[in-house]
């Protein structure tokens, strides 16, 4: 862990306004100032992309889009590809979030195709994995989490992953306000990471895998302390500055 840097990234989902994102923003970009040793980035809706980069260019805060096309170009309505998000100065791109997965019918190929599409423009793809409750209850965490990492890894291959970062976030943790134990969440990092030092050891020890599903001021600092558990993923509280800076703060 002393190797690998921490991470916090905010995921606003379908939040924001071009008013109160300013606010936000200036207040991150200043409470992050003096950040040591771990990083920031913000995933923001499409249209207040360019807004994120005018506010945080030269700032200790990046920013990254919330989907990608899995296509170059082309004739597809409503869709935007890798090549804009670049153009607009992201960093980062969440693929596979657990709403993706659920309400638009993503599969763990098309995740891959978007994994792969998104670091071919040398974006960093932000792979969200993770079970729901009845797969939990049902004991199959492990296979759910593993088929969605193997999808990519098949994909893109294993060298990939060393340029991504995973995020595992349990389905049923993600704004309900149950966080998974710092124990139940390493548990499951540590599987990642010791599925992925099958396939290459170094590639495993590098990545950083972040915790996503109710992390709050209050419990970050336990969470991040685990051995496996290099930062966080961040719904609801990403939306309120105090609160997302103290997070980034515990991930240094
Ligand atoms: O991607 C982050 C997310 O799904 C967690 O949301 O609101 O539980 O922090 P939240």
């Amino acid at each position: 862990k002393m190797a690998r840097a921490g991470l916090v990234a905010g995921n606003w989902k379908m939040h924001g306004n071009l008013e109160q994102n300013e606010a936000l923003l200036a207040k991150v970009v200043a409470g992050t100032r003096a950040l040591q040793n771990a990083g920031c980035a913000v995933c923001v809706p499409f249209p207040y992309l360019a807004q994120a980069g005018a506010l945080l260019s030269a700032t200790n805060v990046a920013w990254g889009a919330q989907n990608v096309s899995q296509h170059e170009q082309g004739a597809y309505t409503g869709e935007v590809s890798a090549s804009m998000l670049t153009d607009l100065g992201c960093r980062y791109v969440i693929v596979g979030h657990s709403e993706r997965r659920a309400y638009y019918d993503e599969t763990s190929e098309l995740v891959a195709d978007k994994f792969r599409i998104a670091q071919s423009h040398g974006l960093t793809p932000i792979l969200c994995v993770g079970e729901t409750l009845a797969q939990r209850e049902a004991s199959e965490t492990e296979r759910v989490v593993a088929e969605q990492l193997d999808a990519v890894i098949n994909t893109a291959g294993i060298e990939a992953i060393a340029r991504s970062v995973i995020a595992y976030e349990p389905v049923w943790a993600i704004g309900t306000g149950k966080t998974a134990t710092p124990e139940q969440a390493q548990e499951v990092h540590a599987f990642i990471r010791n599925r992925l030092a099958s396939n290459n050891e170094a590639v495993a020890a590098k990545v950083q895998i972040l915790y996503g599903g109710s992390v709050k001021a209050n419990n970050a600092n336990e969470l991040f302390a685990m051995s496996d558990i290099d930062g966080g993923l961040i719904g609801g509280a990403s939306l309120i500055a105090e609160d997302f800076i103290s997070i980034c703060l515990a991930a240094q």
